[in-house]
């Protein structure tokens, strides 16, 4: 397995990626991926790629993958809070690893590796994660993220309510 930044001939495995998703949520209801109920057209898929790769040429966000085969298993990336200058020196994290590869170190180093190029970008990187999905919080914590608050029923998928919580670390220069 192999984790590097992401390049434009990406595209194609990570908009399966973003599809596989459907699948996870339909197979765990606590699946921690924010998600719309409808899957996104390959044209918008095409559309946010664009602009995530817009984003990395212009020095904005960061994104890693890993690669295992020759196929994307997974993506970490970080994106700046607002667009305004006042609010961009914070970064969100946002992580996926494809179903059936969890639980074998992918993610450690996807966020050890992107936590790396936020390194002079960002002054913290933030997150939310939701109390059922222990994995994710405990990859956080591991990597040093702290949580400074909850939102309450901030999340809900087919009428559930979860709260976030809300974790952040700073990033050394
Ligand atoms: C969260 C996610 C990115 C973690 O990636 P991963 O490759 O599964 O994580 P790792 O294998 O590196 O394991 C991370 C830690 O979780 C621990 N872990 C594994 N399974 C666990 C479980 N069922 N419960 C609690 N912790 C668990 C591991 O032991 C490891 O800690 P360790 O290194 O101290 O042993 C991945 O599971 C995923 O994509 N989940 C679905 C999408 C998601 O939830 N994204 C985050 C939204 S906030």
């Amino acid at each position: 397995m192999q984790v590097r930044n992401v390049a434009w001939t990406d595209f194609t495995g990570i908009a399966a990626l973003r599809m596989g998703r459907y699948d996870a949520i339909a197979n765990d209801p606590n699946y921690g991926m924010v998600s719309n109920p409808s899957k996104p057209t390959e044209a918008e898929l095409a559309a946010w790629f664009g602009e995530l790769q817009r984003g990395i040429l212009e020095g904005k966000r960061v994104c890693s993958v890993a690669v295992e085969d020759g196929h994307i298993v997974g993506m970490a990336g970080v994106t700046p809070e607002g667009r305004s200058v006042e609010t961009r020196h914070v970064g969100v994290l946002g992580i996926e690893v494809l179903a059936g590869y969890h639980g074998r170190g992918i993610g450690s180093a996807l966020l050890a590796h992107v936590l790396e190029a936020c390194r002079g970008r960002f002054d913290s990187v933030d997150l939310a994660v939701i109390p059922e999905n222990p994995r994710a919080e405990k990859l956080y914590r591991k990597f040093g993220f702290v949580e400074y608050g909850r939102r309450p029923r901030a999340f809900q998928r087919g009428g559930t309510y979860h709260d976030f919580i809300l974790m952040r670390k700073a990033i050394a220069p």
